[in-house]
């Protein structure tokens, strides 16, 4: 069966909030704390969440302020990495540029972290600054953060000219 036909996305809530903490811990070197994830449940943010066959494999968060997106945080479940699953769920978020207008959509990236810059680059987004020292590393010291930005095409904008 293509796997495109068990994949869904749904709008991710506070009763999924374990699960996501779950594939957290495993998906990233420095994981973010369950009062970070909440603050994000707590905040008028769009939760996005993958679901293949039924189960939990993946989650996107996006803050909108005005025309500006912002990818706060794309995760795929390790055990899923490498079959097209973060590039399908970076597809739907690109998606919300359209139904909210966006002009643009904005994120950062560990210097280090090569698959998301990949996808990030394979999609359309551009480099646009680095932060220097924004994360903390897993033993000590700091990482830059590379600032890229996607910028929605406007003709998916419905103008009304005359
Ligand atoms: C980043 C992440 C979401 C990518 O998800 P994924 O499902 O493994 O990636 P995909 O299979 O959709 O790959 C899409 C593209 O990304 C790139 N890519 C993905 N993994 C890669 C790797 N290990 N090395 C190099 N490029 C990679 C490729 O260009 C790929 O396109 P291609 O298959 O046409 O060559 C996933 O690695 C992840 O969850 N990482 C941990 C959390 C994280 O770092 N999130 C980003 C925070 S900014």
């Amino acid at each position: 069966m293509d796997i495109q036909q068990l994949l869904k996305i749904e709008e991710a809530t506070l009763a999924d909030l374990d699960e996501i903490l779950e594939i957290e811990v495993r998906a990233y070197p420095v994981p973010w704390s369950r009062d970070q994830m909440m603050d994000v449940f707590n905040q008028k943010v769009i939760r996005l969440k993958l679901l293949m066959d039924g189960q939990l494999i993946g989650y996107a968060f996006v803050s909108i302020i005005l025309d500006e997106g912002h990818l706060l945080h794309i995760t795929v479940d390790p055990i899923h990495h490498g079959k097209r699953l973060g590039r399908y769920l970076l597809e739907e978020v690109l998606k919300l540029g359209d139904t909210h207008q966006l002009a643009t959509i904005f994120l950062e990236v560990r210097e280090g972290n090569t698959p998301a810059r990949a996808l990030y680059d394979r999609i359309g987004f551009n480099q646009v600054g680095v932060r220097k020292g924004y994360y903390p590393c897993k033993i000590n010291g700091r990482e830059d953060a590379i600032v890229m930005a996607y910028t929605v095409p406007s003709d998916t904008f419905n103008f009304q000219l005359s």
